[in-house]
C-alpha cells in the first residue's frame, strides 16, 4: 500500500565536511531507507540541508578571520557535493542561512509568539565583559552538573549527552578568553518545556513505548521523569535569524530553534521546484514523518522540536526517530578538531568508485544499538571477504558462464529439481525478510541478509557445479544457469538500497530495469528464458594491504600533529619576591629505602638522609621510577614544607622533580661528588 514519507537526516553543521560518523549514524541508514520505500511504491521526500548558525560556525570564522558566511559558504558545497558523489538521494538539499529559510523559521517564531506561547523573561545570563558578549551554548564551557564532564559546552554535554542551559554549569568559562563570566540581565523568549510534560509523556512514553528504539526511548524517558524546565530558544548573537518580535532587536533564534525547522523549508523549497504542494507532507495525518539522527540530537528531536510542532499546532509529529550511537574509529573518538576521522571527500579521491564499499562496511558495522568501532581492518575484511569472494564471485560466475555457454542468452529450463525448487522459493521470501528488518530499523541485520542471498547463489553454484555437468548434461546445465541467473536478478532490485552502484551496474551487466522489489515476491520469472544479457564486468576489486596501510598511515600522522599542537607550554607563573624564594628551606639527601604504596599507581614511599635527620617522603613518581633505581639516590629536598599525608603516610618533606628536554621526569640532581651531604642551597 502506497503512503506518504517525509524523511528528514539531520542537517549538517557547516563547519566541516562529512565523516563516517555522519555517514554510519545517520545518512547511510536514511538513504536505505528512503530509496526502500521509493522502491516499493511509496510517495517520498527525503529532506535534509545545512545548518548554518550556531556558535561553532562563528568560532571557527573567528579563526580564520573570515566572515562567518564564508564559512558556510565553503562546507555547504563541500558536503552537498560529497553527498552526491556517494550516492546519498536526498530530494532536496537546502540551506538554512537560504531566504526561504529565513522566512519560514521567523514565521513559526511569530505564530508561536502571537499564540503566547513563551514565557518572556529578563533574567541574568552569563556574560563576558573582555569579549563584550553573552556567553551561551559553545561560547561556555564548563562542568557538567549531572555527569561532572569539566568539558561540558553551555547548552549540551557532549559525554552524558544531557542538555542544559549556560547557567546550570559549575565553573563556567568563556570559550573565547578563558574568562571567568560575570552576569548580566538580558531578555530572551523561553519555550515552557514542562507545559508540555503531559503531551510528551503520553505520546512517547506510552505511545511509543513499542516501537521506539530502546536507547531513544530510554533516553527520552529519563529527560522527562528529570523533570522538563522552560528553555530559551533566543540568544543575544549576530549569527542566526533575528528574533521577529517587539524586543528582538539585536537577538538571534537558538539555532536548535531554527534547525529543525530547515526541514520544513527544504520541504517547502523542494515542493515548490516539483509543483507539488508542501503541506500533506507536513500536516496530513497520514503521512509518516522519520528523523534520522545521531544519539547527541535525541533531546532535540524528541522533545524540543516536537513540543514547537505541537504548540504550532498544524503539524504531524514523527513516527519515529530511528537515533543511531556513535561510531569510533580504530578505538578512537571521531573528532572534527582533532582531525580524527576519514572524511568523505578524501575517501572518494583515494578509493574512485567505491561508494559501496563504505557504504557496505558503514551498514555492517553500524552503530545501531551500542558504539561501534570502524577500522581499515574490517573495511578491506568486508570488502575482500563479501562483496568480492561472495557477491562479485556469484555474479561473475552467471554472467561470465551464460555468456560463453549462450552467447549471453538465458537458457531454457527443463524439470526443476527440490533444490531448484527450494531455492527460488527463498529468494522469492528476501523481500519479506529485508523489509522486515529495515521497517524495526535494523539495518546491519538487513544488509547481512542481502549479503544471504549472494551466499546462498554461491552456495547452489558451488553444489550444482553447472561448469561440470556442461559436458555431459546440457539439459541440466541450463536448468542451473537459469536458476542462477534469477537469483542474480533479485540481486540486482534488493541490492540497490544497500550497494546503489552495484545495482546499477548489475542491471546493465544483466540488461534489465523493469523489476520492481514487489516482483521479486509475486512473478514466477524475473529474468525470462532468450532475454539477451550483457557483458560480464567486475563489480568489485580486491583491496591489498598497501592501500589499507596508506589509510593508517595518514590517521598516525593526524595523530601526531595532535600531540605536537596540543603540547602546551604551561606559562610562567605570578612572580614571587626574594624573600619569597628564601622562604625554601633545599637541601640535598640521599635515599635510603623505597618501596612502592600499595595500590598505588603513582606514588613511591622513601626514607631519606636530609642531614638533619632521616624522614618518609611520599613522592609521585612510581610511573617513572621504580623503587630499586632510586635507593641511594642524590636528591634534592625542599624540607620545611607542612607535613601531609597521603594515603595514611606522612610524608615530611618534597623531593624536587622537573623534566629534561625529552620531556621525561628526572631528578633535580646534585653534583653527586662534589656536593657534601646536607648542603644547604639557599
Ligand atoms: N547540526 C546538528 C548536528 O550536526 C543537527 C541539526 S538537525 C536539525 O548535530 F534538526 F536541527 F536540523
Ligand atoms: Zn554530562
Amino acid at each position: 500500500m502506497s503512503k506518504r514519507y517525509t524523511i528528514t537526516a539531520a542537517l549538517p553543521y557547516t563547519n566541516g565536511p562529512i565523516h563516517i560518523g555522519h555517514l554510519a549514524g545517520v545518512y547511510v541508514p536514511a538513504d536505505i531507507y528512503a530509496r526502500y520505500k521509493r522502491l516499493t511504491g511509496n510517495d517520498v521526500a527525503f529532506i535534509c540541508g545545512s545548518d548554518e548558525h550556531g556558535v561553532p560556525i562563528t568560532i571557527k570564522a573567528k579563526k580564520e578571520g573570515v566572515s562567518p558566511q564564508e564559512i558556510v559558504d565553503r562546507y555547504h558545497k563541500i558536503i552537498k557535493d560529497s553527498f552526491e558523489d556517494f550516492g546519498i538521494t536526498f530530494d532536496n538539499y537546502s540551506r538554512t542561512s537560504a531566504k526561504i529559510h529565513h522566512d519560514t523559521a521567523s514565521e513559526f517564531f511569530k505564530t508561536l509568539y502571537d499564540k503566547n506561547e513563551f514565557v518572556e523573561e529578563v533574567s541574568e545570563q552569563l556574560y563576558d565583559a573582555e569579549a563584550n558578549q553573552f556567553l551561551a551554548d559553545r561560547f561556555v564551557i564548563g562542568t557538567c552538573p549531572k555527569c561532572g564532564n569539566e568539558e561540558s559546552y553551555g547548552d549540551q554535554c557532549e559525554k552524558c549527552g544531557t542538555s542544559h542551559n549556560a547557567m546550570d554549569l559549575i565553573n563556567p568559562k568563556s570559550a573565547i578568553t578563558g574568562n571567568v563570566p560575570t552576569l548580566k540581565e538580558t531578555k530572551h523568549w523561553f519555550l515552557p518545556l514542562n507545559k508540555h510534560e503531559a503531551f510528551l509523556r503520553e505520546w512517547i512514553l506510552e505511545g511509543h513505548k513499542k516501537d521506539w528504539k530502546p536507547n531513544v526511548y530510554g533516553q527520552v524517558k529519563s529527560w522527562i521523569d528529570d523533570g522538563l524546565r522552560p528553555r530559551a530558544v533566543t540568544r543575544d548573537l549576530d549569527w542566526g535569524i533575528p528574533v521577529p518580535v517587539p524586543g528582538g532587536e539585536g537577538k538571534v533564534l537558538y539555532v536548535w530553534f531554527d534547525a529543525p525547522i530547515g526541514y520544513i523549508s527544504s520541504t517547502k523549497e523542494w515542493a515548490a521546484r516539483e509543483g507539488k504542494d508542501w503541506e500533506p507532507y507536513w500536516k496530513d495525518k497520514d503521512t509518516k514523518l522519520v528523523h534520522f539522527i545521531g544519539k547527541d540530537n535525541i533531546v532535540f528531536h524528541c522533545i524540543i522540536f516536537p513540543a514547537m510542532l505541537k504548540a504550532e499546532g498544524s503539524y504531524i509529529l514523527p513516527d519515529n526517530v530511528p537515533a543511531n550511537e556513535f561510531l569510533n574509529l580504530e578505538g578512537n573518538k571521531l573528532s572534527t578538531s582533532k582531525n580524527w576521522a576519514v572524511w568523505l571527500p578524501e575517501y572518494l579521491q583515494d578509493f574512485p568508485d567505491q561508494q559501496d564499499v563504505l557504504r557496505y562496511a558503514l551498514t555492517a558495522n553500524a552503530p545501531e544499538s551500542k558504539d561501534n568501532d570502524f577500522t581499515w581492518k574490517d573495511f578491506q575484511a568486508r570488502n575482500n571477504n563479501e562483496l568480492v569472494a561472495i557477491f562479485g564471485n556469484f555474479i561473475n560466475r552467471v554472467v561470465v558462464l551464460t555468456n560463453k555457454y549462450y552467447q549471453g542468452v538465458v537458457p531454457t529450463p527443463s524439470d526443476f529439481s527440490t533444490i531448484d525448487k527450494e531455492t527460488l522459493a527463498t529468494v522469492k521470501a528476501y523481500p519479506a525478510v529485508i523489509e522486515s528488518s529495515i521497517e524495526r530499523y535494523r539495518f546491519r541485520e538487513a544488509g547481512q541478509e542481502l549479503m544471504n542471498l549472494a551466499r546462498l547463489g554461491n552456495k547452489y553454484l558451488a553444489d550444482e557445479e553447472p561448469w561440470k555437468l556442461v559436458k555431459t548434461d546440457e539439459a541440466r546445465t541450463k536448468t542451473i544457469m537459469y536458476v542462477a541467473l534469477q537469483i542474480a536478478s533479485a540481486l540486482a532490485t534488493l541490492s540497490e538500497p544497500f550497494l546503489p552502484f552495484t545495482s546499477a551496474k548489475l542491471k546493465t551487466m544483466l540488461n534489465t530495469t523493469t523489476n520492481a522489489w514487489t516482483d521479486i515476491a509475486s512473478k514466477d520469472v524475473l529474468l525470462p528464458a532468450a532475454h539477451q544479457i550483457g557483458k560480464g564486468e567486475l563489480l568489485f576489486s580486491k583491496i591489498e594491504d598497501d592501500t589499507i596501510q596508506k589509510q593508517l598511515d595518514k590517521l598516525e600522522a593526524s595523530k601526531k600533529a595532535n600531540e605536537a599542537a596540543n603540547k602546551v607550554v604551561e606559562p610562567q607563573k605570578d612572580e614571587i619576591t626574594f624573600d619569597d624564594f628564601t622562604k625554601l628551606d633545599i637541601r640535598v639527601g640521599t635515599i635510603l629505602e623505597a618501596h612502592k604504596m600499595p595500590k598505588a599507581k603513582k606514588l613511591l614511599v622513601l626514607k631519606v638522609d636530609t642531614g638533619i635527620d632521616v624522614r618518609t617522603i611520599v613522592s609521585g613518581i612510581a610511573e617513572s621510577f621504580t623503587a630499586e633505581e632510586v635507593i641511594g639516590k642524590k636528591v634534592t629536598v625542599l624540607v620545611n614544607l607542612a607535613p601531609r599525608a597521603l594515603r595514611g603516610v606522612e610524608s615530611q618533606g618534597m623531593i624536587l622533580m622537573t623534566e629534561n628536554a625529552a620531556g621525561k621526569l628526572v631528578f633535580v640532581n646534585p653534583d653527586d661528588a662534589n656536593v657534601s651531604n646536607g648542603l644547604h642551597i639557599s
